[in-house]
C-alpha cells in the first residue's frame, strides 16, 4: 500500500508546528510561568528546550524518516535481536497507549475551549439560557463537558480520516496562520489596556533567586510536553517526510517556532492577568500566588472580557477560537499515532482505524469526564509526568545504543550531505546516547502539574 507523505516542507512544518503548538503553549506555559517565578521560569525553559528537548526531537524525526513507519513498526525495524525486539514492542506500544491517554484528557480541556467559544455567540444573540448552560459544566454536572468533548473528538477524527495531505497538512496549513494572526491581534489589544505593563515586567524580568530544582524540572517537563515528545507523534510525522530534507535544520525551525509561540502566548496571558487586576478582578489566590490553571483561563480571563463591554465579546471569541485551533492541530497529531499503527500493523483502512481508535479514546474521555475528581489528574500525571519522559528515554536509547552509528549518520546526511561535517553531527550522536537519557531520568523524580 502506498504510504501518505507531506507534499512540501511548508506542509510538514505547519503540521509539526501544529502538533507542538497547543494548549501546552498557550495554557500551561503561561500558567506555569505565573506559578513559578515569572521570568526565571521563561529563561530556564528556553535553555532546556535547546539543550534537551531539541536533541530528543531529533531522535524521533530521524527514526521516523529512516524507517518510514509508524512508531511500533519503526522501532521493530531498528531492533536487531530478541531483547531489542521486546524493547521495540514495549516502547512502541507504550507510545501508542500514551498518545491515546493524552488525547483522552486533552479532548476534555479542548471541549471547555469550544464551549466558551460559543458564550459570546449566545450573548450576542441574546440566548441567556444557552449562555448559562455553556458555562455550567462541573465535576458534579459533567453533561456539557461530555457533549463538547464528543464534538471535539469528532472534529479530530474527521480530519484524520482524510489522511496526511488532505487532512493533517491541509488543515494545519489553514489553521496555523489563523492562530498566529489571532494571537498577534489579541496581544496588540491587551497591551493597550491599563495594567499590561506591570504584567510584562513580571513576565520578562527574571529573578535569579527563583531558580531552584523544582523550577528546573518543571520547565523540562513543560518543554517535553510542548514539543509533543516521547509518544511517537514526531516520529510518525517524520515518517511522512521526504528523504530530501535537511533534518537538523527542520528540527531546529520546529523547536524555534514552538518556543517562539509559547513565549508570545505569555505576552498575551500574563499581561492580561494584570489588566484583569486593574479592572477589579482578584488575580492572587489565598496563598498569595498568581491564580493559574483552569481558574485563570475559565474565570479570570472571562471576567476580564466581561468588563470590556461589547468589544469584550469579540475579544472572548477570538481568544477561545485561538485556543480551540491550537488544540485541534495538536489533537490530530495524537490520534495519528494509534491510527498509523492500526493501518500498518493491523491492516485496517484509514477510515476504520480512525473509527476504532477515535471511539476507544472517546470512551476513555467519557470515563474521565464522569469520574473527573478521581481520574483527570491521575491520567494527566501518569501520561505526561511519567510515561512521556520514560518513553523519551527509550527512544534516545534506540538511537544511541541500538541503531548502528554509521547507519544513523548516513540516514541523517541523506538529503543534506553538508550535515556530515557539521557541529550537530559532532555532538548530537554522543549527546543523545548519554546525556539525554540521564537528564530525562531526572525529570521522573519530579511531579509536573500541567493543568
Ligand atoms: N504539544 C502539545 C501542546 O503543547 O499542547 C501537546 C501534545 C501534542 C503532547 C501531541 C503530546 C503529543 F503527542
Amino acid at each position: 500500500m502506498q504510504r501518505g507523505q507531506f507534499s512540501s516542507r511548508f506542509g510538514f512544518l505547519m503540521a509539526a508546528a501544529g502538533s507542538a503548538v497547543g494548549l501546552g503553549n498557550i495554557w500551561s506555559f503561561p500558567t506555569n510561568t505565573a506559578e513559578s517565578g515569572g521570568g526565571a521560569f521563561v529563561a530556564v525553559y528556553l535553555i532546556l528546550t535547546f539543550l534537551l528537548a531539541y536533541p530528543a526531537l531529533m531522535a524521533e524525526l530521524t527514526i521516523g524518516r529512516h524507517t518510514q513507519s509508524n512508531v511500533v513498526g519503526a522501532l521493530d525495524k531498528l531492533a536487531n535481536g530478541t531483547a531489542s525486539r521486546i524493547a521495540a514492542r514495549t516502547v512502541g506500544l507504550g507510545g501508542v497507549i500514551t498518545a491515546a491517554m493524552i488525547l483522552s484528557f486533552y479532548a476534555i480541556v479542548a471541549g471547555w475551549m469550544l464551549s466558551y467559544l460559543f458564550v459570546p455567540v449566545a450573548q450576542i444573540t441574546g440566548l441567556t439560557g444557552v449562555e448559562a448552560w455553556l458555562t455550567s459544566g462541573s465535576p458534579d454536572n459533567p453533561g456539557n463537558w461530555w457533549f463538547f468533548t464528543a464534538i471535539f473528538s469528532a472534529l479530530t477524527m474527521l480530519i484524520i480520516m482524510k489522511g496526511i495531505e488532505n487532512g493533517i497538512e491541509k488543515w494545519s496549513s489553514r489553521l496555523m496562520p489563523s492562530l498566529l494572526t489571532l494571537l498577534v491581534v489579541l496581544i496588540i489589544y491587551v497591551m493597550t489596556q491599563p495594567g499590561a505593563m506591570t504584567g510584562l515586567q513580571v513576565y520578562l524580568v527574571p529573578n535569579i533567586a527563583d531558580i531552584n530544582t523544582d523550577l528546573l524540572l518543571n520547565a523540562l517537563g513543560q518543554s517535553f510536553f510542548s514539543l509533543s515528545l516521547g509518544v511517537g507523534t514526531m516520529l510518525v510525522y517524520g515518517s511522512y517526510l521526504s528523504k530530501q530534507e535537511n533534518l537538523p535544520k527542520l528540527g531546529a525551525s520546529l523547536a524555534l517556532i514552538d518556543v517562539g509561540i509559547a513565549f508570545t502566548a505569555g505576552l498575551l496571558i500574563i499581561p492580561a492577568l494584570f489588566v484583569a487586576q486593574a479592572a477589579g478582578t482578584e488575580i492572587y489566590n489565598e496563598a498569595g500566588s498568581l491564580i493559574a490553571g483552569p481558574d485563570l483561563i475559565l474565570q479570570v480571563l472571562p471576567s476580564l472580557f466581561d468588563s470590556m463591554g461589547s468589544i469584550g465579546m469579540i475579544v472572548a471569541f477570538a481568544f477561545f477560537a485561538l485556543m480551540s485551533i491550537a488544540a485541534l492541530t495538536s489533537s490530530i497529531s495524537m490520534l495519528e499515532v494509534p491510527v498509523s499503527y492500526l493501518i500498518e500493523q493491523r491492516g485496517m483502512t484509514r477510515v476504520r482505524a480512525t473509527q476504532v481508535a477515535g471511539s476507544l479514546i472517546l470512551a476513555l474521555s467519557s470515563l474521565i469526564v464522569f469520574n473527573f475528581g478521581a481520574l483527570f489528574g491521575l491520567v494527566v500525571d501518569t501520561a505526561t509526568v511519567w510515561l512521556q519522559p520514560l518513553l523519551g528515554v527509550g527512544l534516545c536509547i534506540f538511537v544511541g545504543w541500538i541503531w548502528h552509528r554509521n547507519s544513523l549518520i548516513e540516514s541523517i546526511a541523506e538529503g543534506a550531505p553538508e550535515v556530515r561535517n557539521s557541529l550537530f553531527m559532532k555532538i548530537w550522536p554522543t549527546y543523545v546516547k548519554f546525556f539525554c537519557p540521564a537528564l530525562i531520568l531526572l525529570v521522573l523524580a519530579q511531579t509536573v502539574n500541567l493543568f
